[in-house]
């Protein structure tokens, strides 16, 4: 088993990879310090996997919530059934919530934990590899509100987090690339020697192969970590992290969300910022096709839509969070591995690469 250790002090949680986690009572009791738990989860997953979660809590009191599937469901309408749950049941401020399923669970029950009874345990046993490798570390969680994605919402760390990467085999394909992207992501920041891994072994990545899983979770979870332990309230290398997502933002906010994944949204963004990397002269052309090739391996999209204007494009990236005082801060790379945020490029070669940003091809 690969135990990983999020590193945050008294706050400091493990996340446990392997196949055949759940069902593993051993596991899960150690981090569940008081008498009962409330496992949330949502429609899609709790037939596949409630059944060995609850065999993980033996004879604990538990109840169960099992929310409706889908990222418009993430508001706080929908928040509010696991508060009724809570309270039915009399679950006290001693309780655990366990989140099964996607990143929209884990932050919706992440948030209800937060926030009931000013907070009570929390454990996260992710079940998409986005959530995996993204949304399980770091201690963000939320809801949507009707003006603004993850709007409503407070920092808030599990436990412990069990990923299981047998989940992943009953995930569809386009979100198990849609998580790959973030994978990738990591490797562009600062992990060349895992960029040229996942060159290697992407196939036995999109085939679930249960140790090219683990290798790949482990390694995109440490990433984050580090970059989370060295600035855990998003001042400045956490921005790292958006590696690929202020492009990609316009993308999805152009297409309304839901038409392409996150995940591919990021794909096509990160082509994006390895172009205008090149333009720029720090990464070079060798470098850039290594990038545009791997997303496509992916079975990523490597171009962003051509349907959205240039005005546009432009006016939806500066709405992006990641505009401070009136400048655009972009993470670009100097070399796979090497990325940084800067805001010292010009506004022309921005809008150059807006303007072709539907010419990525792997050569
Ligand atoms: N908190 C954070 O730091 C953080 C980071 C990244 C993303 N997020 C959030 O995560 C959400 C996206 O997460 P996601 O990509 O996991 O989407 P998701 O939770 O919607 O899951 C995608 C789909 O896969 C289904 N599913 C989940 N596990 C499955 C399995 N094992 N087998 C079959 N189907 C399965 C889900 O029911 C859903 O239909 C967004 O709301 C985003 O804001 C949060
Ligand atoms: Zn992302």
């Amino acid at each position: 088993m690969t135990t990983l250790n999020v590193d945050l002090g008294e706050r400091s949680y493990p996340i446990f990879i392997n196949k055949n986690l759940l069902g593993d009572s051993q596991l899960l009791q150690p981090y569940i310090p008081g008498n009962s738990a409330l496992i949330v989860s949502n429609e899609t997953v709790a037939p596949l996997y409630l059944e060995s979660t609850q065999a993980m809590l033996s004879s604990l009191r538990h109840e169960t919530v099992i929310l409706p599937d889908g990222e418009k469901y993430k508001n706080l309408e929908v928040l509010n059934q696991i508060y009724d749950g809570l309270l039915a049941s009399r679950l006290d401020r001693n309780t655990t919530i366990i989140a099964l399923g996607g990143g929209v669970v884990g932050d919706m029950a992440g948030f209800a934990s937060a926030s009931y009874q000013r907070g009570v345990h929390f454990i996260q046993i992710p079940t998409t590899l986005l959530a995996q490798v993204d949304s399980s570390v770091g201690g963000k969680t939320g809801v949507n509100h009707a003006l603004g994605k993850n709007m409503i919402g407070a920092f808030h760390q599990p436990k412990a987090v069990i990923a299981d990467t047998n989940t992943i085999h009953t995930l569809p394909n386009r979100e198990l690339s849609a998580g790959i992207a973030e994978v990738i992501k990591y490797g562009l920041i600062n992990q060349a020697d895992f960029f040229s891994w996942l060159e290697q072994n992407m196939e036995a990545l999109l085939a679930k192969d249960n140790d090219a899983l683990t290798h790949a979770i482990k390694i995109s979870c440490q990433a984050k970590a580090d970059i989370v332990a060295a600035d855990e309230r998003e001042s400045g290398q956490r921005a790292l992290l958006n590696l690929g997502h202020t492009f990609g933002h316009a993308i999805e906010n152009n297409l309304g969300y839901g038409e392409w994944l996150h995940g591919e949204a990021i794909g096509a963004g990160m082509c994006m910022a390895a172009q205008m990397s090149h333009q720029m002269q720090w990464l070079s052309e060798n470098d850039m096709h290594r990038i545009f090739k791997l997303i496509e391996k992916a079975k990523l999209p490597i171009n962003a839509p051509a349907s959205i204007s240039n005005d546009d494009f432009l006016a939806l990236m500066s709405v992006d969070k990641k505009v401070m005082d009136g400048v655009l801060k972009l993470v670009l790379m100097k070399a796979i591995g090497q990325s940084i945020v800067t805001s010292d490029y010009r506004r022309e070669q921005l809008l150059d690469v807006i303007h072709h940003r539907s010419n990525a091809s792997p050569v």
